[in-house]
């Protein structure tokens, strides 16, 4: 991947830093704040775009890049922030990196959310660290003058992610937690429909776990509006070649394809995103998915 364009610009496009810099990695709740020098990234980055981190080192044999939504950037300082969790053997690797360490990153990768030009009300709902993403996109929000709410969930307080900040940048500011530890004792959900209506919104984005994505999908169509929803597929290369990353999605034409996340999302239009099939998981895709029947004739 270049790194710039004949002009002298920075060419379209993700680029790979084989030597990102670690500046800083501190606990941030139930989480990790990941601070790499990754020059060229920043200026490339839009909110709902995320990085691909290499992980085990040169002879590992985990392969495959683990993907994460981009928290921040500073251009000026050429950083990217990302927010993690430790879950298998790359994400605890990753967190045992030092500063001074340098990890392989590329990025951006995928479709960012989509931002309206015009002052546009907005909920922003996020579940665990789903949050990451959406501090930047509010302030763009707001700076276009735009009415921001954001419903921010977890299962309990320490796997909320950034409350503090969403008070710094949102109007208002609701927070659940399944077990009451923090906030109102509930779902992201519950008070969703009444905030859509307080604040006239047009328009809900979230990023969170499957269950609470297709959730909120609905509670916004059924207040007429649109949602853009940021998916979390398991991926293996990233950047549109292995098909790991598929789900079913309703195109223009009506016909529902089979469509990559890691590429043609991970934000896409909650209205044609078929979470009936995800919800499923039986691995058998109906026949309205353009392929289905013929995969059933072999
Ligand atoms: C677009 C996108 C954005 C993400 N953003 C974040 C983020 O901001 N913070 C964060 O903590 N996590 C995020 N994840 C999930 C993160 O990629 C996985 O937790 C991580 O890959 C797990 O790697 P592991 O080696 O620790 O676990 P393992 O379970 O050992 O991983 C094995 C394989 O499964 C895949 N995998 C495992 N869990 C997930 C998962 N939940 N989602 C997708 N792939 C998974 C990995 O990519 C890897 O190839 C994101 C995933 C995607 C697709
Ligand atoms: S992860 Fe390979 S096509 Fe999306």
């Amino acid at each position: 991947m270049s790194g710039r364009g004949t002009a002298g610009r920075p060419a379209p496009g993700p680029l790979q830093i084989r030597d990102a810099e670690v500046l800083r990695l501190e606990p941030a709740g139930a989480y990790h704040a990941l601070t790499l020098r990754a020059p060229g990234i920043p200026e490339r980055t839009r909110p709902g775009h995320f990085v691909a981190l290499a992980v085990g080192g040169e002879r590992s044999a985990m392969l495959l890049r683990r993907a994460f939504s981009v928290h921040r950037v500073r251009p000026a300082e050429q950083t990217v922030d990302i927010v993690f969790a430790v879950h298998g053997a790359g994400t605890a690797w990753l967190a045992a990196r030092r500063p001074g360490d340098t990890v392989d990153v590329v990025g951006p990768l995928g479709q960012p959310f989509r931002v309206p030009e015009e002052a546009t009300d907005a909920v922003l709902v996020a579940g665990g660290y789903g949050s990451a993403p959406m501090f930047v996109l509010a302030e763009q929000l707001a700076a276009r003058g735009g009415r921001v709410a954001m419903v921010l969930g977890a299962a309990t307080a320490a796997r909320l992610f950034g409350v503090a900040e969403a008070r710094r940048v949102a109007d208002e500011v609701m927070v659940t937690t399944d077990d009451g530890s923090a906030g109102e004792r509930g779902l992201v959900t519950d008070p969703l429909p009444a905030l859509i209506d307080r604040i006239g919104a047009r328009l809900v984005y979230a990023c969170g776990p499957m269950g609470m994505l297709r959730a909120v999908a609905r509670v916004a169509r059924s207040r007429g509006i649109e949602s853009q929803c940021a998916v979390e597929e398991a991926m293996a290369c990233g950047i549109g070649v292995c098909m790991t990353c598929v789900l079913p999605v309703v195109g223009e034409d009506g016909v529902t394809r089979m469509t990559r996340s890691c590429v043609d999302g991970p934000v896409f239009d909650g209205a044609r995103v078929r979470w009936d099939i995800l919800a499923d998981r039986t691995g058998v895709l109906p026949d309205d998915v353009l392929g289905a029947d013929a995969m059933r004739a072999h």
